[in-house]
């Protein structure tokens, strides 16, 4: 089968290449793969691969051979799947069914590709802030991909949603998704929050921790912007109104459980990914070469199989 390998001598450090099949473990199954959409966690990972590994934590597909334990979904099921042990830019791939979940078949490959990392991150995220019916909560980088299915849980979880995205042409789709109120940066929200969901780091993590209620918390998922987070002085000074705030990490690989919340999201024909850029995957070294632009919403590799 062919798969993209880590080649550190080409361009985008990948090459399209002849690989053996994999051979699972008795709690994995085969999946053909159909479609996956890189992650920044993707990207972000490729440089500490050693050569001949295949990167691709996420995808869509359809069973190919079943796990030798009997756990799982059946030959012929589409499914959804995760593991950050990569292997997933290639024809087929070796996934645990503990990270593999039962996909609608009156979605298409391209959108269920979207969903494993980021929206079941998003769940994740939103599912940690407690009951967020009627509370208003924060969620930082709103039109990522993350954000966007945040927003959307948040929102239909009953929460204000007031939703933060530096880009403000996207405002009004953040509106029509569930956001009630629509901000380019943290700084400009008045009014206190119960918790906030944050991808983007930096400032506006800062920013975000100030506008807690008391007992709420940041859930510090992503950190798009790079940046140190600083914080002045004062910032965990505490009276009644501010005590018991907190700021917590999330890695989504210590999730438990995740199957019944991915086969949730896969069966979810309202959620809304945004608009994507389906290409073909033998253009996704070049994709990578020029540092993964996104112009037209998630860019989503077709697996076309030889
Ligand atoms: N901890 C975990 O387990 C976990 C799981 C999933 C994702 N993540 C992390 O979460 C973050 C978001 O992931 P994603 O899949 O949603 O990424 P994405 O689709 O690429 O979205 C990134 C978002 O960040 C915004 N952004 C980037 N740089 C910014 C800056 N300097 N200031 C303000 N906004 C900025 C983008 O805004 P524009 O649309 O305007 O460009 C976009 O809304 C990433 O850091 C990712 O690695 C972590």
């Amino acid at each position: 089968m062919r798969a993209w390998m880590k080649d550190s001598g080409a361009p985008g450090g990948l090459t399209l290449a002849e690989v053996p099949h994999p051979v699972p473990g008795s709690d994995e199954l085969v999946v053909r793969v159909d479609a996956f959409a890189p992650n920044p966690g993707d990207l972000a990972a490729l440089p500490g691969l050693p050569d001949g590994a295949i990167p691709g934590w996420d995808g869509s597909g359809v069973v190919v051979e079943p796990a030798a334990d009997g756990n799982g979904p059946r030959v012929g099921e589409r499914v959804v799947f995760l593991s950050l042990a990569s292997a997933g830019w290639a024809e087929h791939r070796a996934v645990p069914h503990a990270m593999t979940a039962r996909a609608s078949t009156a979605i298409s490959a391209e959108h269920l590709a979207t969903l494993p990392v980021p929206a079941t991150s998003a769940l994740r995220g939103v599912r940690r802030l407690g009951s967020v019916l009627g509370r208003r909560v924060l969620i930082v980088g709103a039109t990522g991909a993350v954000g966007r299915v945040a927003v959307q849980i948040a929102a239909r979880s009953g929460a204000h949603v007031v939703a933060v995205a530096r880009d403000a042409d996207q405002h009004r789709d953040l509106r029509r998704l569930g956001a009630s109120e629509t901000h380019r940066t943290v700084e400009s929200v008045r009014g206190r929050v119960h918790g906030a969901l944050d991808t983007i780091g930096g400032e506006q993590l800062v920013a975000a921790y100030a506008l807690l209620d008391a007992g709420g918390t940041v859930i510090a998922l992503g950190h798009a912007a790079g940046a140190d987070e600083v914080f002045p002085y004062g910032a965990f000074v505490a009276d009644p109104s501010t005590a018991n705030r907190s700021i917590t990490s999330f890695f989504l690989g210590a999730e438990p459980d995740l199957v019944p919340d991915m086969t949730y999201l896969a069966a979810d024909r309202d959620l809304d990914v945004g608009p994507l850029d389906v290409r073909s995957w033998t253009e996704l070294g070049d994709w990578v070469s020029a540092g993964g632009p996104r112009s037209r919403g998630r860019v989503v590799f077709r697996v076309d199989q030889a």
